[in-house]
């Protein structure tokens, strides 16, 4: 399973590409779904940047103010009973909220290694620049691939040291985990969980079940970055698929469902259509308000969470949270 961002320019778009074949998929599909992790190139990357400054979108600066508040804490949990710990994370994007960390953590000259794994050379290239202007003396150790295949390879790396050497350390954060289904979240702690020597440690940062409308609204703002951040897969199809999709057309639903946890995100046709897919050689039809599913953006209470990392092979070691108690972070061992 890829779970990384796709990066836009690796693969041909004929119909052989993954990406290519995903979208298909969800287009030719009843309901129609599109997968959010093709929201992600370029232009889209920058687009969630901008959500993750709105004023409804609380999640990046509750983490934020969280890792502000316990840095300490998170030190002395990191480094109890081993000389030295490497941070590995999934998915670091700008890695504005991990910097707080990292920089306290050099600051205090602790023994660390910040090892940031993604699919895309690029995204590692510009968080390097990044880091080396910010932190020059941090050790950085971009991996480029897959998760779990990376994971694996430090797996087999650190058993093959004393235990009490270097303790991995997996950071999860930003509700990444809220992206994917019920089935596939807990799947793939399964599988982080496997990938892990025992006592090893997950920091699993995901967003609690609140009021309803804080909820809504940060998925639904004002200013229309997030109906923005949507559209942009519309033009992504476009430029890549030769696709006709009249933008002007399409608009954006979104809504929170309290007995589920769940944001469900949709582009919805305005009017009866047809899309072609030039390059695959394809039409889509569209009725009139007929949705295509976009995203999933799922909320838990600590009792859920707590009870699919122990299903996973987790233990709880400490649970932190912002002061408004809207997110979590929650410290794992393996067992
Ligand atoms: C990346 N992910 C955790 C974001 C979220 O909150 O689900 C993506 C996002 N979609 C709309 N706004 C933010």
């Amino acid at each position: 399973m890829t779970l990384s961002p796709s990066s836009p320019n690796t693969e041909k778009n004929n119909l052989s590409s993954s990406f290519a074949k995903d979208i298909l998929a969800g287009l030719e599909a009843t309901p129609k779904y599109l997968s959010s992790k093709y929201f992600y190139d370029d232009k889209g990357s920058k687009l969630f940047q901008a959500i993750m400054n709105l004023p409804e979108y609380y999640l990046t600066r509750s983490e934020y103010e969280i890792f502000e508040s316990y840095k300490t804490d998170l030190y002395q949990q990191f480094s109890k009973d081993v000389k030295k710990f490497n941070l590995v994370e999934l998915g670091a994007g700008d890695g504005l909220k991990t910097q707080v960390l990292l920089s306290h953590f050099v600051e205090k000259e602790i023994p660390f290694t910040y090892l940031p794994i993604d699919i895309s050379a690029e995204a590692l290239h510009q968080l390097k620049s990044r880091f080396d202007k910010t932190i020059p003396s941090l050790n950085f150790e971009g991996i480029e691939g897959e998760y779990f295949e990376a994971l694996a390879n430090l797996k087999a790396k650190s058993s093959s040291e004393k235990a009490t050497e270097t303790r991995n350390i997996v950071l999860f954060l930003g509700s990444n985990i809220g992206n994917f289904g019920n089935e596939n979240s807990l799947f793939f702690l399964k599988e982080l969980a496997q990938n892990l020597n025992q006592d090893d440690y997950l920091l699993l940062g995901f967003d609690l079940k609140k009021h309803p409308q804080i909820i809504k609204m940060a998925y639904d703002d004002a200013s229309g970055i997030t109906k923005a951040f949507n559209m942009n897969l519309l033009k992504r199809i476009n430029t890549e698929l030769d696709a006709n999709f009249n933008i002007e057309k399409f608009s954006f639903y979104s809504t929170y469902i309290p007995e589920t946890g769940e944001v469900r995100s949709y582009i919805v046709s305005e009017a009866k259509q047809e899309v072609a897919l030039g390059k695959l050689n394809k039409t889509i039809h569209f009725e009139w308000g007929e949705t295509i599913h976009s995203e999933i953006s799922r909320k838990y209470s600590v009792e859920q969470m707590k009870q699919i990392t122990a299903e996973a092979g987790f233990e709880l070691v400490k649970s932190y949270t912002d002061c408004k108690g809207y997110f979590m972070d929650m410290l794992l061992r393996v067992k």
